[in-house]
């Protein structure tokens, strides 16, 4: 694992790690039916699935930003692409997993669309010319990403000046919502760390901690957020929505927004108390994007950002 003192993630907090080549594994094997996470499911009153909710959070910023040329980076086999695309946008993607892409051809294909857009590329080494998109997305794929800052300086370069780029992100502060064991890896690693104190009384502070928490020991390692049992092994990193703007700021990009999506009614941990739960968090989605709650009750959230135009106006 990369040394934290180097932080190429951007002072993430990396909840689990793998190479990047297994998360391609993973997308190439669990992860290769990725567009069954859109269907609607049976007996759902509204949408629960994250995918869908992102998506519909991305159609409101789609609309209030105007945006058009765009490009998906990691764009699995194209669902964003193909709804885009039925809205009358420019658009192509791309994605590191063969089987994703060949999935994605045949959807364009299908759907009377050229196949040529969407192409096998990697965020890390953009196969595509500088200044060429006036939006970039890139949607639950920076998460997977250890070398942000690479990754990070693609995503810019292939930007024109003055662009939208609407990038998500796992919401690190969620963790202070779920009351167990990443609430006190949350304190012990920004709150207990800033006391000027010996290591004693940060070590002792801990401990009580853990005695506040009924679950200290949950989730367990390798979570999966009820994904396939594989997708605990991948590469995940939190980032914070406080931070963000000012962490992305030396790649160029101006921060304007943030917003939020996957609410959660109550810490997961109460979920089997309630039957309505998802539903619940849905029926938040649907209203709160834009709200401060929304930082700490979704476990995800996605930034808008502009790049910056250079000193000549460009
Ligand atoms: C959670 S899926 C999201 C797919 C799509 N953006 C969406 O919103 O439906 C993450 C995707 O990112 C891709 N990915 C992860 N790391 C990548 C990289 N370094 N370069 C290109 N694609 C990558 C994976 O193959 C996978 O298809």
């Amino acid at each position: 694992m990369t040394d934290k003192g180097t932080a190429p993630f951007l002072d993430g907090k990396i909840t689990s790690y793998s190479s990047a080549e297994a998360v391609r594994d993973f997308y190439e094997t669990d992860g290769a039916n990725w567009s069954e996470n859109y269907a609607a499911k049976e007996g759902e009153k509204r949408p629960t699935n994250p995918a869908v909710l992102r998506l519909n959070l991305v159609r409101k910023l789609v609309a209030r930003y105007g945006c058009d040329n765009m490009l998906d980076a990691g764009c699995a086999d194209g669902p964003v692409m193909m709804e885009m695309l039925r809205q009358g946008k420019t658009i192509q993607g791309f994605d590191f997993s063969p089987t994703l892409v060949a999935k994605g051809k045949a959807r364009l294909r299908e759907g009377g669309f050229p196949e040529q857009l969407c192409e096998v590329g990697d965020l890390t080494a953009i196969h595509l010319p500088d200044a060429s998109f006036d939006t970039v997305l890139c949607l639950g794929v920076l998460p997977h990403v250890e070398r942000l800052d690479v990754a990070l300086s693609e995503l810019v370069r292939v930007a024109r000046p003055g662009a939208t780029l609407i990038l998500s992100f796992r919401n690190d502060l969620f963790d202070l919502f779920t009351f167990n064991r990443l609430t006190v890896e949350f304190f012990a690693d920004h709150f207990l760390s800033a006391i000027p104190s010996t290591g004693e009384e940060r070590e002792r502070a801990r401990t009580l901690l853990d005695g506040l928490i009924t679950n200290p020991s949950l989730p367990a390692p390798n979570y999966t957020d009820g994904g396939a049992a594989s997708f605990g092994s991948v590469t995940r990193i939190n980032h914070n929505p406080l931070t963000i703007g000012e962490q992305l700021k030396r790649f160029g990009l101006k921060h304007g927004l943030n917003c939020y999506y996957k609410f959660h009614p109550v810490p997961p941990l109460l979920e089997k108390h309630f039957d309505n739960f998802r539903d619940l968090g849905a029926q938040m989605d649907e209203t709160m994007s834009f709200s401060w709650q929304g930082m700490f009750m979704c476990s995800t959230f996605v930034s808008v950002f502009t790049k910056e135009r250079n000193e000549g106006g460009s």
